[in-house]
């Protein structure tokens, strides 16, 4: 018997184009698109993604027991002003937060992201995650990096060396052809191969002239899904690692992520440029990072 075939629905496959493409699509299409830059879009995101890496670069320069989170957050504001930049973070709203009020984000110890700067105080032993976004010239760049205070015990150190491989193993997977399921799988079988957990809640995102833009990046997910990578893509890559459980809690402030477990979290991030060679790493600074 010949059943009648059941239509099937299928999602809307997700659209691309430049600024001005995407600019004159349906409103539908426009809001889920992937802007593809021009060469003249990553040149300028090529300083932006500079001026926020000397940030991080500044801070890991001073860091020391003792400093408070607010010192990073006075340092990052200074250099990124310096640089004619602003800072991405200061006021940035979502629907139902308050507007953030710092330049950075500096999350301690089981602090996930986006940890408000104050008078918390540093101490031996400590891992801060401090996540920066720079505004230079009419776009983002975006990147963070988890500094030591002092001694720190040895899970720690192979928690933030687990999660720094994890973003390059990422961004390894980030050339043309491959799907964006590729990046975030190559994130997660590495965290989890090495016994921790992908924090599911908050995920990467497409930057440029919006600090949050199409796709969503997260750090989980199988090989193959869409959507697919094409030339002039950039990516904000950023796994958050925990030492435990996945699972996260938001605390009253609004803003603070921690671990529901308290454990440690870890959180490297890179603006990464999708190019026909492969990814072009635009925050990219070997004086903080190695070569
Ligand atoms: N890198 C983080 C993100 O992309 C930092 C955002 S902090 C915020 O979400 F305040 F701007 F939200
Ligand atoms: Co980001």
């Amino acid at each position: 018997m010949i059943r009648k075939r059941r239509r099937i629905r299928r999602k809307p496959k997700v659209s691309y184009g430049t600024y001005e493409e995407v600019a004159s699509m349906p409103r539908r299409l426009a809001e889920t698109a992937i802007i593809l830059k021009t060469d003249r879009d990553i040149e300028k995101m090529r300083r932006s993604g500079q001026i926020a890496s000397q940030v991080l670069e500044a801070i890991a320069e001073v860091i020391a027991p003792r400093m408070t989170t607010q010192d990073l957050d006075d340092i990052a504001r200074q250099q990124i002003e310096k640089n004619g930049g602003i800072p991405s973070f200061l006021g940035y709203q979502v629907p139902g937060h308050p507007p953030y009020p710092a330049s950075i984000c500096s999350s301690v110890n089981e602090m996930v992201i986006h940890g408000v700067p104050g008078l918390q105080i540093l101490k031996p032993g400590d891992i801060v995650g401090v996540d920066v976004g720079a505004y230079v010239d009419g776009y983002h760049g975006d990147n963070a990096f988890t500094f030591t205070v002092g001694e720190i015990p040895e899970n720690a150190q192979k928690l933030l060396q687990v999660t720094r491989e994890a973003l390059y193993r990422g961004i390894a997977q980030a050339r043309p052809g491959n799907y964006l399921g590729d990046v975030s799988s190559a994130i997660q079988s590495h965290a989890e191969s090495n016994g921790f957990s992908v924090v599911r809640a908050l995920v990467g995102h497409g930057i440029g002239k919006d600090m949050h833009e199409p796709p969503q990046v997260p750090n989980f997910g199988r090989p193959g899904q869409e959507p697919q990578l094409k030339p002039g893509m950039v990516l904000a890559i950023e796994p958050m690692i925990n030492e435990g459980t996945w699972e996260v809690a938001l605390l009253e402030d609004g803003w603070s992520v921690v671990t529901a477990d308290h454990l440690l979290s870890a959180h490297f991030e890179h603006t990464v440029a999708v190019l026909s060679d492969g990814p072009e790493i635009l925050t990219r600074n070997d004086n903080l990072w190695g070569i």
